[in-house]
This record gives structure tokens, C-alpha cells and sequence, in this order.
């Protein structure tokens, strides 16, 4: 039986409100979190594989084509079975949901650190032995373009929008702000390092990984190697973190399938950290101009946002800077613009919340410096200037509490302590506090699962879809106990199995309202066939703690079944919600640091999130993933940068000891709140995304208050002590 629903309609039954169960919303625990903190979850590289052999991707040390040498020498070596220098092996990874097959050769080395040779060897040392003894000959390209500063610039015709006269507004404004910041590159960052283990039998692959978006994956992957995607198996049950890093097939992958086939063993690949760093993705650096024009009774008249950021040739991705300008503030005068410099860099791609990450941010330090020349509370700023409706299209939003954000999270915060910049000071440290607005665009995408009941009463679910530390297991166990009335441990929850009905993924903030809405639908169905056997309305039917109630009778679900199992798939597709309304998520963030005037050091001291995204489905995963954003927040704020030799463009600080992320002593206690919120037109579920909201513009409340703190505004991103002590 298969449910099927495409999303041309809101859906105002809020369903989920008048179930019995009630643990929709509840904080449950991770389901599979036992087996994590046991070190019992088997993650990509940990499956003990019988006659499993290893490959080291080798990699090129400069821009050019590629000589290859000295293949003979390391087939001498111990160990070593073959040197595999396939024009199948990829270039970068995938971008993961594009329909653009990845780039693929090894005969030019498009920039430093790309994989152009796998040896594989009876042990992993043996291996990287050879990888690091096969000479490379690359015959240099001193011309390649490694500095984004001096690349020639696209500029995609779709990707700009003009309305009205910026230029007008802004000569005419009674205060006006023109500014340009810089953010650098970023990289994920993920806990678990990528990774896959491939085996055939016979023409078939099943391949042990760690990504995101299994359906894409396997596209990627038959493509790459030249197979149907039919004969191709990819296994993700557990992800150690992704942020983007593997939303798309990567060399890895590819690399472990063509060694498997040739050697006919099991063969696996694992990335070192440092591999990680220069061989997945990064976020692109960005330069972003800002133009605010205000009237004088404190109203937009004009925003103009023109970014520049970077990619290799032949990517379809750039980093969508201004995605949430378009919609966030009013004005009726309107420039949007888009360029993209080619650079021979590590190849960028999605890194968490791409485009608002960085572009909210941005943008709200360019709103903080304008209330500032306005005289203007940054709060009241806002919103005096949140729109009525979409500002470029003029449709309606589906939902949003954003007003009730900023005013609940200024009372919350004390915002009305709030002093001139530079006049408060503890000692040596100079105190100050700082806001911003979140905002994230929202999306439903094609998602399927599938759920059966067994004799005994139990429910399983069954879906491709991948838990990234998100909290998938918990979530989707929770829609099915819910809606067939079961204790959430009379549920299992199987993921990350393509051999499963294919889901949305996890990228871009959709898994949960997408594969849940999956969930959802194909218990609807299992609840119609409820019904049947007891002759009721489906809606006349309660369903609590195994039981159906109807009428004055109460029958357990397996007394119902008799013996029989019950199955139905559910599937969503988006439809006319999508484009009907303007969807989006949205929040406001407060910071107070604290600055120390004999160094410039920076230390927050406490923030807080306030958001509206829709029907929160568990408090406690919603809640970390609000953590873990607006951790990544003072991690963009105050410490990371991906640094590139201008020379040829390599990843100096390709470690974790030098790319500085935000680690415990620099995360202040973080409080989270939700404005509980329906939006029937996101899906049936009324719920929206949560994984992405809390990065979206945090690390400009932080900024913000280092101005507060400071009256020095560092415009090129991360505000460092010695960028901020210069003007002390
Ligand atoms: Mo996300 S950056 O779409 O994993």
C-alpha cells in the first residue's frame, strides 16, 4: 500500500495535535544513543571485513598536468597490490544534490591536494608508505589562478535582481551605510573522518560510507563508475557529522569501488584529517558590499547586497550569499548581485546553512552599523522594517513569529541594559552586548518510507534517509509512535540502507519535515487499514499504548492483526506550497562579550537564541542542533579561517590543532528558546527545518557586541585580537 501526497494544499488539521500518544515534541532521548557513547555504532571504517585490503589516496603537490612516475618501484614495496590511477577516480567530491555528475580525471591536478592515484596494499601503513614514496611529476602551472582577489569574474545572469533605483534611494537617504566585509573559507569539520569500505559480488556493489543523501549518492556513484545504479548498494546507518562535507559522493568512494573490482577483495579508504581538510569541501571565502538606505521615520527604502565568492571551474555550486536578503527587510529599491571567482583551490561546496551563514551575518552587522549612524535601537530597527510580504515577489509567508523573536529574546536578554559603545568596563575587560536576526529559507523535498506492523504489536520503520547526529532515529520513531499509539520502544527505526524506500537526505534543513512527513503519511495508512478490520472510521479510532479504542471497545493492536503484518509506504513529493508562499525559518540572536583591552582577546559570555520554525518534534535534538549553530557561530565570529598560500593556493592549516574551531572553554552557556509555531503550508507535520536556523547570523550578534564593547567594527571575518587591539 503506498500513501502518496503531493503538497499542492496547506494541511490545517495539525493531525499530530490530536493524537493520544503525546511524545510528539518531547524531549526523547537518541534511540541509538547507547550504542554511540558504548562505541558500539559501527561507523564507515570500523566494519571488520574478511580479506579486506587498503588504499591511501595519493595526491597531487601542485597545479598542472600530471607525470606520473615510479609506479613500478612502490608495486615493489611490502604489501602493495596495485597503484590505480583510473580516470573514473574523482576530482572533488560531488556537490551531493545537484544533478550535475561529478568531475572526474586524474591527468590534471586542478589544484593542490587533489586525488590523482590510489595504492592499495595488504595493510593501511603499507599503504601509506606507497602513497607518500609513488613520485608525482607534475608539470606546473605557474599561471594557475590560486587568489580569488585577482580571478576573473562570472556573473550568472540568473543570480542577479534589480528593482526600482538603489542609487536614487541611497543618494536621497536620510542615513545610509555603504559597507564591505570579508568572510574567509571555512571547512566542516566533521567529528568522523570520511571514509568507505567497498566489496562486489559480482556486478553488484555494496559500498560502507559516511554521507548524507543516499538516493543521490548512488546516482553518483553508478555514474562515476559507469554502472546502473540498480547494482549499486550504499550503506550509511551512521554518520559522524557531515555540515555538507558529505552531501555528495568523494573520492574516497569512487576510489575503494574501482580498487575492489580490479583486486576482487574488499578494499577501504579512509581520509586522514589532513585529507579531510584538503579534499572535501570548503565553504568559499566571500567579500560581501552592503547598502542600506533609511528615510527618516526609520524605514528601509533600500537594501543592495553584492557578493563575490569562489569556486574551481566546471562546479555548478557557488556559495548563495544574499539567499535571505531577498526576503528578510522591507524596500522598495532592490540590487542583488553574484560573482563567482575561478580559483584552483580545494573545491567549495556546501558547508552548513551555505549562502546564510555567511550572507545573514553579514547583512546584520551592516543592519547594526546602520542603526548606529541612525541613532536607531538595532531591535527596533528590525522591526520597523520586517515586510508584509515577500519584498521581491509579494507573496505571503507561510509562518513566521519573527517580531515576537527579537521582542522575546531582548526581554529575555535584558537588551534594555544596553549601553554606548566603549562605556562599560569590568578591569581590564571592556564589555558589550550585540544582536542579529536568523533567517533560513525552508524546503520540502521528495522523501519516501516505509513502515510495517507486525503481529506483535511492534512497528518498524524503513527509509534511506541518514541521521548526521541530527537526531533522525529519534524523530522518526516518535511520528510512528505517535500516530499508531505506541510506546516509542515498541518502534525501531533502520536508516541508511539505499536498499530502503529512497529519502530526501539530510542537507539543506529538509530531512526532518520531509522523511518525516514519509513517516507520517504511511502511518495514516496503516491506521486506515486499522480501521477497516474494526469497521470504524479511521478518524473515529484512538490509538494509545498498543491499543485501538472505538466505541465502548478497546482491542490491543495485535488481537487486531491476528497473526498478520501490516505494511505501507508513504511518500511526499513538494508541490504548489512551495512556490505559493514565501517559507522561511526565522530567530534573533543576543551576545555579550567581553574584550580585554591589553590584548584585544574576545570572550563570550553568554548568548541566546530565540526561533520560530515551525512544530518543534523533539525539544532536546532541536535544541542541540540550536547549540551546535550558534557554536559554529563564535567559531566563525572569533577563530576560523581556512588560510591559502597565495603562491598556489594549498590549505596551510589543513589540522585541528590550526584551524581553530570554537571548542568547550570558548562556548558560554547557550540558551535556546522556541516560539512553539504551525506552518500548514511546510507540511503535514506543520514542522520546518531546525539543522541549519542557528548558524544563520549568530556570529554577527557576537561582532555586534564587540562594537557595543569596543567601537571597533572588524569587517573582515574572524574578528582576531590582533585586528581588534590595533584600534584600542
Ligand atoms: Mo547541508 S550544508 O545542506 O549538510
Amino acid at each position: 500500500m503506498t500513501a502518496h501526497l503531493k503538497m499542492d494544499k496547506p494541511d490545517h488539521r495539525h493531525r499530530l495535535d490530536h493524537m493520544a500518544q503525546g511524545v510528539i515534541g518531547q524531549p526523547l532521548d537518541r534511540p541509538e544513543g547507547p550504542l554511540k557513547v558504548t562505541g558500539t555504532a559501527t561507523y564507515a571504517h570500523e566494519w571488520q571485513v574478511a580479506g579486506m585490503c587498503h588504499g591511501v589516496l595519493a595526491r597531487a603537490s601542485g597545479i598542472g598536468p600530471v607525470i606520473r612516475s615510479d609506479a613500478e618501484v612502490v608495486l615493489a614495496m611490502p604489501g602493495v597490490l596495485a597503484v590505480i590511477t583510473d580516470e573514473r577516480l574523482l576530482r572533488n567530491p560531488a556537490q551531493g544534490t545537484a544533478d550535475a555528475a561529478p568531475v572526474q580525471g586524474t591527468d590534471i591536478a586542478a589544484y593542490v591536494g587533489q586525488p590523482v592515484a590510489l595504492v592499495v596494499a595488504e595493510t593501511f601503513e603499507q599503504a601509506r608508505h606507497g602513497a607518500q614514496r609513488l613520485g608525482l611529476i607534475i608539470d606546473v602551472d605557474d599561471m594557475a589562478v590560486t587568489d580569488p582577489e585577482t580571478a576573473v569574474l562570472e556573473t550568472p545572469k540568473g543570480k542577479q535582481h534589480s528593482q526600482g533605483n538603489l542609487a536614487a534611494a541611497m543618494a536621497n537617504a536620510a542615513h545610509s551605510v555603504d559597507v564591505t566585509y570579508r568572510t574567509p573559507a571555512h571547512s566542516s569539520a566533521a567529528m568522523e573522518p570520511h571514509a568507505a569500505i567497498a566489496m562486489w559480488d559480482g556486478d553488484m556493489l555494496t559500498l560502507r560510507g559516511s554521507y548524507q543523501m543516499l538516493k543521490y549518492n548512488r546516482n553518483e556513484l553508478a555514474d562515476s563508475l559507469g554502472v546502473s545504479p540498480e547494482n549499486v548498494r550504499i550503506l550509511s546507518p551512521y554518520v559522524g557529522g557531515g555540515f555538507g562535507a558529505k552531501l555528495g559522493i568523494a573520492p574516497e568512494a569512487v576510489a575503494a569501488a574501482i580498487a575492489a573490482q580490479k583486486l576482487g577483495r574488499p578494499v577501504a579508504v579512509a581520509l586522514t584529517r589532513q585529507q579531510v581538510f584538503e579534499t572535501t569541501m570548503r565553504r568559499s571565502e566571500t567579500r560581501q558590499r552592503v547598502r542600506l538606505s533609511l528615510d527618516e521615520g526609520g524605514q528601509l527604502t533600500g537594501i543592495g547586497h553584492d557578493a563575490w565568492v569562489s569556486n574551481l571551474p566546471d562546479e555548478s555550486f557557488s556559495e548563495p550569499v544574499t539567499q535571505a536578503t531577498r526576503f528578510l527587510y522591507a524596500g522598495d529599491n532592490r540590487e542583488i548581485g553574484h560573482h563567482i571567482a575561478r580559483v584552483h583551490r580545494t573545491c567549495a561546496g556546501s558547508v552548513r546553512a551555505p549562502g546564510e551563514a555567511v550572507g545573514v551575518t553579514v547583512l546584520e552587522n551592516a543592519m547594526d552599523e546602520l542603526a548606529h549612524v541612525a541613532g536607531i535601537d538595532p531591535v527596533e530597527l528590525r522591526k520597523r522594517n520586517i515586510p508584509d510580504r515577500d519584498p521581491e515577489t509579494g507573496k505571503p509567508f507561510s509562518s513566521r513569529r519573527f517580531a515576537e523573536a527579537l521582542d522575546r529574546g531582548a526581554e529575555r536578554f535584558g537588551w534594555s541594559e544596553r549601553r554606548a559603545p566603549g562605556t562599560r568596563r569590568e578591569g581590564e575587560w571592556l564589555i558589550g552586548i550585540g544582536m542579529a536576526s536568523a533567517a533560513r529559507v525552508n524546503a520540502l523535498m521528495e522523501s519516501k518510507a516505509r513502515v510495517t506492523l507486525n503481529p506483535d504489536g511492534r512497528a518498524v520503520v524503513e527509509t534511506d534517509m541518514t541521521d548526521i547526529g541530527t537526531g533522525t532515529y529519534a524523530i522518526l520513531t516518535q511520528i510512528a509512535a505517535e500516530m499508531l499509539g505506541l510506546p516509542v520502544n515498541q518502534v525501531s527505526t533502520s536508516l541508511g540502507d539505499t536498499d530502503f524506500p529512497s529519502a530526501a537526505g539530510s542537507g539543506g534543513s529538509w530531512g526532518a519535515a520531509s522523511s518525516g512527513t514519509s513517516v507520517f503519511l504511511a502511518c495514516e495508512n496503516l491506521r486506515s487499514q486499522l480501521a477497516q478490520r474494526l469497521d470504524c472510521a479511521e478518524a473515529d479510532m484512538t490509538l494509545k499504548d498498543g491499543q485501538a479504542v472505538f466505541d465502548n471497545r478497546v482491542q490491543s493492536l495485535s488481537d487486531i492483526l491476528d497473526g498478520d503484518s501490516l505494511t505501507a509506504e508513504g511518500h511526499i513529493e513538494p508541490g504548489a506550497t512551495s512556490e505559493a508562499v514565501r517559507q522561511a525559518t526565522f530567530g534573533a540572536y543576543f551576545a555579550e562579550v567581553a574584550v580585554s583591552a591589553v590584548t584585544g582577546e574576545t570572550r563570550v559570555r553568554r548568548m541566546l537564541g530565540v526561533f520560530s520554525a515551525g512544530r518543534i518534534l523533539n525539544a532536546k535534538t532541536a535544541r542541540s542542533q540550536f547549540l551546535g549553530g550558534m557554536t559554529f557561530g563564535v567559531g566563525m565570529a572569533l577563530t576560523e579561517e581556512l588560510v591559502h598560500d597565495p603562491r598556489d593556493g594549498h590549505i596551510v592549516n589543513h589540522d585541528l590543532a590550526e584551524y581553530h574551531l570554537a571548542v568547550n572553554a570558548d562556548v558560554p552557556q547557550i540558551e535556546v528558546e522556541f516560539l512553539e509555531e504551525r506552518d500548514d503550508w511546510a507540511s503535514p507535520l506543520q514542522a520546518k527545518g531546525v539543522g541549519e536556523l542557528g548558524i544563520c547570523g549568530a556570529a554577527a550578534a557576537i561582532t555586534n557586541a564587540i562594537f557595543n564593547a569596543t567601537n571597533v567594527r572588524v569587517r573582515d571575518y574572524p574578528a582576531t585580537l590582533d585586528k581588534i587591539i590595533a584600534h584600542l
